[in-house]
């Protein structure tokens, strides 16, 4: 038995040593796949890759949407509406009482000057960031004519203002300028 012992007793260390041996170079290795998984976020956060830089503007042919109408486009990846308003719309997102709002701002302030008949939002719901409807076609518009976040039921008018609902803002009017009558670039 003795002999058992002694003789055993090598192979064990050696094994243990061999054991160790193997988890140190498991650690080892798992710190660098670890260095490298935190390094490739920081590098590709710092460098903008290209479609992104693509997507900082974006320029729209609008002559196709006609009074009433509007589509929805892309900007760095987040929808957005331009709408061409009736007269009607214009006139109705005219005659409220601009201090009574959540979020008070006239048609004109959301609109360029002489172009107030081209709203031009970002399609994001301003209480948890659902797509509102309303910009596609038979898409229900809300109690007010303009959009209508069926996520938790954010009522916009016809400027995408927000009227009723959880929704604290107004539809976002982002950059935008008109390159010419019929084309926009957002961004
Ligand atoms: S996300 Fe639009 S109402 Fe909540």
């Amino acid at each position: 038995m003795a002999d058992q012992a002694s003789i055993n007793t090598p192979d064990m260390t050696g094994e243990g040593v061999r054991r160790r041996d193997f988890i140190n170079i498991a650690a080892v290795s798992f710190a660098g796949v670890g260095g490298l998984a935190v390094l490739v976020p920081l590098v590709s956060q710092m460098a903008p890759s290209a479609d992104v830089l693509a997507q900082s503007s974006t320029e729209i042919d609008i002559s196709a949407i006609q009074p009433g109408q509007a589509i929805k486009a892309v900007f760095r990846k987040q929808p957005v509406f331009i709408r061409n308003l009736t007269p009607e719309e214009i006139a109705s997102a005219e005659k409220v009482d601009v201090a009574s709002l959540r979020d008070p701002q006239t048609l004109e302030e959301r609109t360029k000057a002489g172009k107030t008949n081209w709203l031009i939002t970002m399609g994001v719901c301003t209480h948890l960031g659902c797509v509102p409807l309303g910009a596609g076609e038979g898409e229900v518009k809300g109690e007010f004519g303009g959009y209508f976040c069926p996520c938790h039921g954010s009522h916009y008018d016809t400027a995408a203002r927000i009227r009723k609902g959880p929704a604290p803002k107004n539809l976002e009017v982002p950059e935008y300028a008109f390159i010419s009558d019929t084309v926009v670039k957002i961004g």
